[in-house]
């Protein structure tokens, strides 16, 4: 079976959701981005300033999924602050595009929408995953005329039983009612943007509906599945699907049949286990910034269920530093040069996707990171800024 959707539906979908002039910057962007990679690597002196990047904007969250670290954490819960929002800004001045969510849930952060038009008047592409229970006509209508680029619909489930099982705290019928009404309405606007896509976290409950989701999308009017392998810690080994190879095999052969009759994109995101650290090229063009201004790698360096060891191992605070002081900072040096040498940075241990040989100086110095703000040279803590806003996670 080819887990791939035709060629020409791929075309045939970018150019009418997406559209040529949008396609083409794309492709400019991504080819920029791999030749300043390339150059760093030639280069290593060579300061590049983030083009892509992906900024939380909340820790807040309506629900609890059961996939997620954020329902296993124990820290209060807070927004991207919108002055914190301006500094960061300020900090990357060739910034073209941002996957603006994080961990929780983006329509919390009552200045979202002001975020939104920060970025839309200096001209940056933004994309966005969303749970749709906040999808209001207004906020569907905010996000249409604001020119939101790109939302994916978070729908780990195609039944009410298994989607509200998964996604502890939603329901079923008010989010796919959500979607039609986006859909519905960008119709009406006439309006190409957002492209709207599903994203469907496959995990050891859902994967049987892999197939069904699909003809789910159909009915919604959306064009493009996204299946995302789930990425596991200790608290939520159990929602892998290792043990069910065969099954789900046969699961994602039955979705792409199904995708072949309704003429859906259907894109499968498998973390391969065994790439080279050295190709991995996200620390150069994908860095994640946490909802106070943390620097990291990229989003995968999360699933701890714990966010405070997380930042203890940032690579610096995009709120308080230029960028490029942090790109030049002891901590970001040298995991780019363990990248680059074929070491899986401590930053990293937990990567669903690259391997490399283990890191025993980060290692020793995370270990040496406890308490929580015990500075080390390599490790950037934030000062303390005063009282967060701290807000219950309801369910
Ligand atoms: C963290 S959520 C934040 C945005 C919003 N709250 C939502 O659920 O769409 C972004 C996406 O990450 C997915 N996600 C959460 N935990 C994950 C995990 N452990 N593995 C893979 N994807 C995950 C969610 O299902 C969602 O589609
Ligand atoms: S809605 Fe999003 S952020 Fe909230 S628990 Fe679910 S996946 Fe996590
Ligand atoms: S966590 Fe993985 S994907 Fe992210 S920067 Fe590190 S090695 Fe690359």
């Amino acid at each position: 079976m080819m887990y791939k959707s035709a060629t020409r539906d791929v075309l045939a979908y970018k150019l009418r959701h997406v559209g040529l002039r949008e396609m083409l910057y794309l492709g400019y962007l991504h080819i920029s981005e791999a030749i300043l990679f390339r150059a760093n690597q030639i280069f290593p002196s060579l300061i590049i300033s983030p083009r892509s990047i992906q900024i939380e904007t909340t820790t807040r969250c309506n629900l609890k999924c059961t996939h997620c670290e954020i329902s296993y954490w124990t820290e209060p819960a807070a927004d991207l602050k919108l002055p914190d929002f301006e500094r960061i800004l300020n900090h990357l001045p060739k910034l073209k595009r941002v996957e603006l969510t994080g961990i929780g849930e983006p329509f919390m952060n009552r200045d979202f929408f002001d975020i939104v038009a920060l970025l839309k008047a200096r001209n940056v592409r933004i994309s966005m995953t969303d749970n749709f229970t906040m999808m209001t006509e207004k906020v569907a209508r905010r996000i249409i005329e604001l020119g939101v680029d790109r939302i994916a619909i978070s729908l780990d489930g195609a039944t009410k039983e298994t989607f509200e099982k998964v996604r502890v705290g939603s329901n079923f019928e008010m989010v796919t009612r959500n979607v039609r009404r986006l859909v519905e309405l960008q119709r009406e606007l006439g309006r190409r943007k957002p492209e709207i896509l599903i994203n469907f976290v496959v995990t050891a409950d859902s994967f049987r509906e892999a197939p069904a989701i699909v003809d789910v999308a159909h009915e919604l009017g959306v064009r493009v599945v996204q299946l995302d392998c789930v990425k596991t810690f200790d608290k939520t080994e159990n929602l892998a699907t290792n043990s069910e190879a065969a099954e789900f095999s046969a699961s994602l052969d039955k979705a792409f049949e199904r995708a072949l009759v309704h003429g859906i994109i259907v894109k499968w995101m498998y973390f391969e286990q065994n790439v080279p650290i050295e190709q991995c090229t996200r620390a150069w063009n994908r860095n994640f910034v946490t909802r106070d201004g943390y620097v990291h790698p990229c989003c995968l360096t999360t699933q701890t269920g714990d966010r405070a060891a997380q930042n203890r191992r940032s690579l610096g605070n995009l709120v308080d530093s230029p960028f490029e002081e942090i790109w030049n900072s002891a901590a970001f040096t040298t995991l780019r040069k363990n990248m680059k040498d074929g070491v899986l940075p401590y930053a990293c241990h937990q990567c669903p996707s690259y391997t490399g040989r283990p890191d025993p100086v980060g290692e020793a110095q995370a270990a040496a990171w406890q308490p929580a703000r015990n500075v080390s040279p390599a490790v950037f803590i934030r000062p303390e800024r005063g009282a967060e806003e701290s807000v219950a996670v309801a369910d």
